[in-house]
């Protein structure tokens, strides 16, 4: 997950494996690290129901709406990511399963969606991938596009120095940067409410953190 960034026109991101060239490697790596068993538990937090309009920022190759379309066939739900060869793989999956989730490409910090037109936003493994000055600008987008009342949830690397060792992965700047404190800072100073911690998890790359918050109703 961590590594290079990536540079597609006017804005840099880091992509799903941190090089390019290792993107076919993210689904069977993130299958044997059992990221599937998290994403199962991503949406048993997201209080999901028919009929509801749900965005997924970040949705790389697609694995968490896919999973979501295996629970509503029906689903009516939109991915953003801005790697454009992850999007082509989550299209090609979508349409392999049956499924209309249809995939677009856009940073999350400048959505090509409509204010006030989801139920729920999704975000799986994917904030610690900005930049710190990204998160909260990244937010807000969030809470924008969300009806007021509508729901953030989120998952996410847990970046805080484990007591003994490190993993590989704690080496890297943006995963040490993704602690708990920082990003509920970043989810309130992005506008949202009620903002919590919603649970914590390990991994074989480390430890995880689920995170909710609401837009603001009435205004
Ligand atoms: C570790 S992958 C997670 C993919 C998927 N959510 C999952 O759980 O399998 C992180 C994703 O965030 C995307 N990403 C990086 N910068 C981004 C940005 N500024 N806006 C939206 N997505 C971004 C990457 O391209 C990558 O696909």
């Amino acid at each position: 997950m961590p590594g290079q960034p990536g540079t597609e026109r006017e804005q840099s991101y880091l992509p799903a494996m941190g090089k390019h060239w290792l993107l076919p490697l993210y689904d069977p790596l993130t299958r044997l690290a059992g990221v599937g068993r998290i994403h199962g538990q991503l949406l048993d937090r997201a209080d999901l129901r028919h009929g509801q309009r749900i965005l997924e920022i970040g949705c790389g190759t697609g694995n968490l709406l896919r999973a979501l379309g295996r629970r509503q066939p029906d689903v009516d739900a939109v991915g953003i990511d801005p790697d454009p060869i992850a999007l082509r793989r989550a299209r090609r999956k979508a349409v392999r399963a049956g499924l209309p989730i249809r995939y677009e490409r856009a940073f999350a910090t400048d959505l090509p969606l409509p204010a006030d037109s989801f139920d729920r936003v999704l975000s799986a493994f994917m904030l610690h991938h900005l930049a710190e000055d990204g998160r909260t600008p990244a937010l807000r987008e969030v809470g924008r596009v969300l009806r007021p009342g509508g729901e953030l949830h989120v998952v996410d690397i847990d970046g805080t120095p484990p007591e003994r060792g490190a993993g590989r992965v704690h080496r890297d700047a943006r995963v040490a940067g993704s602690l708990p404190e920082r990003v509920l800072a970043a989810l309130a100073d992005a506008g949202l409410t009620n903002v919590t911690e919603n649970g914590r998890g390990r991994a074989w790359f480390g430890r995880i953190v689920f995170y909710r918050a609401e837009a603001r109703r009435g205004g």
